[in-house]
């Protein structure tokens, strides 16, 4: 989620894309590098902190997940990190199988955690990450140093170990090419540091202790956050406290830390009742207006009603975080379980996560295109 100026937003589409690359990050993370060719150099142009979803088959399960660019625009390439998620089915696979020469479908990028950085701005701008959280926040610290020579960056990253650090050389690489704008500071739970506020927990203690000795709030232009759901929510709580403007905080949540929510959202294989109770979703994408049914007891969402009769109707996260599966409700009433990817003028103005919302009334009618 952003405050900025929003990125236009484009068509949600998969494209086959070349692996050409698979670099080992720590000892249970990756880096995956696509070849983008001249043909796609535009569908695949992206903003430092956006994402792509991958689509892939495992045990005849279609799976999509999303990974953020941890690379600076660069032609002709695209640069991914992906950290295996104890027991994930996705994250596993790719560690364990993903090599060179291999074709995966990647979406269009996508998302809004960005910001647009300016030759002539002097700015400082803050992110707290933590474990792969680093990976949007890498290609917005190369891009703000490489592209704003009045800006400042400074990076608080949390890992349990060293061991666990993505990026170490890279982040270090960039210490050294910046070191008057860029400030690096590793904060250890499981190690011990020379000071005292950068080992242990990255706890509201901890934190209020930066905010007083290493970071000024006041001075800070923009700050960015990534990392898991409930470190997310303290610093946004601490900042807040702290008098920060919410405009000035973007977050982006990997997931939403509830684990049901997922798999409820997408893919639950619902039967129409042709005798029962029923309530009609009308929805539009790509010009095409199609009608599916759903049971009132199914209690299900509009993406997955949707995708029963339009395999094309766009998701990539299903669970309330990445914002994918925006539509406009044009007509009736829905409700939204999660919601951390919409900004409070986007849902003003009639936008819902598809695969968030329910509807409520006899009939609704959204549109993918609006
Ligand atoms: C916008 C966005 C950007 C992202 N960027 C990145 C990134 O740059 N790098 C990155 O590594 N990740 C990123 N993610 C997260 C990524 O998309 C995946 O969610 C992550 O890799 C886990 O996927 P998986 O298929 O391996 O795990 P899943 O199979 O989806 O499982 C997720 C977790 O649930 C647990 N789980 C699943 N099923 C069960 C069950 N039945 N019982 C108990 N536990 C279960 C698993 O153990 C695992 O810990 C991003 C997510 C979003 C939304
Ligand atoms: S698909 Fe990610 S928010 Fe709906």
């Amino acid at each position: 989620m952003t405050t900025t100026t929003l990125p236009a937003r484009r068509r949600a589409l998969f494209h086959p894309l070349t692996v050409t690359g698979v670099n080992r990050l720590t000892e249970d993370a990756i880096e995956v590098v696509f070849e983008i060719p001249d043909e796609l150099a535009e569908d695949f142009s992206y903003l430092p902190g956006q994402y792509v979803a991958l689509r892939t088959t495992i045990e005849e399960e279609e799976l999509r997940r999303s990974y953020s660019i941890c690379s600076a625009q660069t032609a002709g390439e695209l640069r991914i990190a992906i950290k295996k998620d104890f027991g994930g089915l996705f994250s596993t696979w790719a560690l364990e199988s993903l090599t060179a020469g291999m074709q995966m479908n990647v979406m269009i990028p996508q998302g809004t955690f960005t910001t647009t950085i300016d030759l002539a701005d002097q700015k400082h701008y803050v992110a707290i990450a933590a474990g792969s959280g680093i990976t949007p926040i890498m290609a917005l610290a190369r891009s703000v140093l490489a592209k704003s020579p009045g800006s400042r960056f400074t990076l608080v990253y949390a890992n349990r170990t060293a061991q666990d650090v993505m990026f170490l050389e890279e982040l270090a690489d960039l210490k050294d090419r910046y070191p008057a704008r860029f400030s690096l500071n590793h904060v250890l739970s499981r190690e011990a540091r020379s000071a005292a506020v950068f080992s242990g927990r990255l706890d509201h203690e901890k934190l209020q202790i930066l905010l007083t000795e290493l970071i000024r709030p006041s001075q800070v232009d923009e700050w960015f956050l990534c990392g898991p759901f409930e470190l997310v929510q303290l610093c946004r709580d601490t900042l807040k406290a702290a008098g920060v403007p919410q405009t000035e905080i973007n977050f982006e949540l990997f997931t939403t830390g509830h684990p049901g929510t997922v798999e409820g959202s997408r893919g639950r294989r619902v039967v129409e009742d042709p005798g029962g109770a029923n309530q009609r979703i009308t929805f539009t994408l790509d010009g095409r207006t199609a009608l599916v049914t759903t049971p009132v007891n199914a209690r299900e969402t509009v993406l997955n009603a949707a995708l029963r009769v339009r395999p094309d109707v766009p998701f990539a996260c299903a669970g309330g975080v990445c914002g994918t599966c925006r539509a406009k409700l044009i007509d009736g009433e829905v409700t939204m379980d999660e919601n951390w990817a919409l900004e409070p003028d986007e849902v003003e103005a009639g936008y819902i996560l598809t695969c968030q919302s329910h509807p409520v009334s006899d009939a609704v009618t959204v549109d993918y295109d609006a």
